[in-house]
Order: C-alpha cells, then sequence, then structure tokens
C-alpha cells in the first residue's frame, strides 16, 4: 500500500495549476479526494478524467469568508475526517505600490490569507486529537522576501508563514503538522488570472513563469516533501537558491 492510498484529502484551489497537478497524482495513488475552487465545471470535469477514484466535488469560495465554517463542516463530513488539507488557494496582484487600490490589496489578503486562517479555525475545532491532521499551506519565494511589484501578494504569503509558524509552535507533538511549501517559478496561470493595482484582470503571462517548472513536476516534488514529513521546503528551479542568498545578502 503507498503513503496516499486511502488517505482522506481536501485539496482548496484544486482546479488548475499546482493543485490540479496534486489532484492527479493522488488519484493515481488511491487517495480520497475532496476538491474545492470556484469554478465548478473545471472541477467536474477533472473528477470525469479519474471514474475510478474516489473524488467529491466541493465548490468553495475561499474569500466568502463567513461560508468558510460551514464548508469545513462539510468537508469534514464526506469521509469522517481528513488526514492531509492543502491550502492551496491563491491570487497575485501584480503592480506598484502607488498604482494599486487598498480594496485590491484586502482582496489579496482575504484569499491569500485569512482565508487559510479561517478554514484552519474551523478545522482545528473538528480535529480529533488521537488522530494526526497534516495542513499543506502554498507559500512562495515573495512569503520570505519582498519583490517589486508584489508588495500586497508577498504580504499575503509573510503573513501566512508567520502565522503558521507559530500555530506549529502552539501545537507542538499534538498530532497538528503544519508543512509550508515555498513553490520558485511554476508554469501555471497565476498571473494571467492575476490582477492589476486598480483590480482589472492582468491577462499575462509572467516571462519567469513561462520558463518555470512544469506544474505537475511541481505537484510531485510537493507529494514527495509530505512523504518525508518536511516542514518547510522549496519546489522548483535554480530560482529557490535565492532563499539562502537573501538571508546573506538582503539587498
Ligand atoms: N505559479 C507559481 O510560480 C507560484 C509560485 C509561488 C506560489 N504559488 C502559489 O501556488 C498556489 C497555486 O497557484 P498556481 O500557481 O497553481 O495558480 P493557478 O493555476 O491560478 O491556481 C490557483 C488556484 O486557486 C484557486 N482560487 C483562486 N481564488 C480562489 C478563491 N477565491 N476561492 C477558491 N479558490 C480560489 C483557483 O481556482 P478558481 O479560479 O477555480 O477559484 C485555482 O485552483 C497559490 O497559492 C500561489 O500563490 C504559485
Amino acid at each position: 500500500m503507498g503513503f496516499w492510498d486511502k488517505k482522506r484529502v481536501w485539496i482548496i484551489g484544486a482546479s488548475s495549476g499546482i493543485g490540479e497537478g496534486l489532484v492527479n497524482i493522488l488519484a493515481e495513488n488511491g487517495a480520497r479526494q475532496l476538491i474545492s475552487a470556484r469554478n465548478n465545471s473545471k472541477l467536474a470535469e477533472l473528477k470525469t478524467n479519474f471514474p475510478k477514484a474516489e473524488i467529491v466535488v466541493l465548490p468553495v469560495d475561499v474569500e466568502l469568508l463567513s461560508e468558510l465554517t460551514t464548508k469545513v463542516e462539510e468537508a469534514w463530513q464526506f469521509f469522517g475526517g481528513l488526514d492531509y488539507v492543502f491550502l492551496n488557494a491563491g491570487m497575485s496582484v501584480r503592480d506598484l505600490v502607488t498604482e494599486s487600490k487598498l480594496e485590491v490589496e484586502r482582496k489579496i489578503m482575504d484569499i491569500n490569507f485569512w482565508g487559510p486562517v479561517a478554514i484552519t479555525k474551523a478545522l482545528l475545532k473538528k480535529r480529533n486529537a488521537e488522530t494526526a491532521l497534516h495542513l499543506v499551506l502554498t507559500s512562495s519565494l515573495s512569503g520570505k522576501y519582498g519583490v517589486p511589484k508584489l508588495a500586497a501578494y508577498s504580504a499575503s504569503k509573510h503573513a501566512m508563514q508567520g502565522y503558521f509558524d507559530s500555530l506549529r509552535a502552539e501545537t507542538f507533538a499534538t498530532g497538528l503538522f503544519i508543512h509550508v511549501v515555498i513553490p520558485g517559478f511554476i508554469k501555471t496561470n497565476i498571473t494571467v488570472t492575476g490582477l492589476r493595482g486598480d483590480g482589472s484582470r492582468s491577462g499575462k503571462m509572467q516571462n519567469a513563469l513561462a520558463e518555470g517548472m512544469e506544474s505537475s513536476d511541481c505537484a510531485k516534488g510537493i507529494l514527495k516533501g509530505l512523504e518525508k514529513g518536511k516542514e518547510e521546503f522549496a519546489v522548483g528551479g535554480a530560482e529557490r537558491f535565492t532563499l539562502g542568498l537573501n538571508r546573506f545578502s538582503p539587498g
């Protein structure tokens, strides 16, 4: 029996990119999956690709913070608990601080930070201390250092990092496991569907991502890291070495 066989997994942000890559591999490895995002038809299509796998579609919009406790209740019921929850939904905004509206920056914080926090709070209430629960957060290199034109996105990932590092320290040895994944440049549509500072859709793929790692390879790297029980790990190309470089030379 493989590591993921029969594991009860909830992937939030499953409809494209890295999340879709995770769904594909987990379906081939016997996991029982709950898949969530806003695009219901894309999730349904994903499910039909794997008629033999156990996949349940649960549409979720993580920006609707007041609905997330009910979504967690629903999610918990499907398989009578959860083993791994991937808090992977994310949105980018790319613009200068002077060009970015506060309401757009708050939207990014809601999706990338407050959504995962609200889901986690509800999960902690459902959790049975006897059984392990693994939370997998998708952070970013910009969760470790600031990047021009990514102030709000970078802030949301820094906030995620600080919050979940603190929660890990609070819950040490309680059966709650927090894993933070730091993807490098991954070839997904995150910058295409992402926003400009005025809230309009960017529609443009950033060059670094177009030349980045395939999302299926990133998903493979994430699952490998989790199988090894890593708490925090980077997945991507040479850009991941900027983490070490930044520590010695922040400029
Ligand atoms: N690509 C990279 O280079 C890179 C690097 C570092 C970190 N990341 C992080 O990786 C994660 C996945 O992104 P990706 O690169 O795979 O991009 P992606 O293909 O755009 O995937 C983003 C996922 O998040 C979901 N999502 C967005 N807003 C949502 C909302 N309000 N409610 C629920 N789901 C929502 C999207 O689904 P719907 O649109 O259907 O809702 C989609 O499934 C994000 O957290 C991102 O910040 C990506």
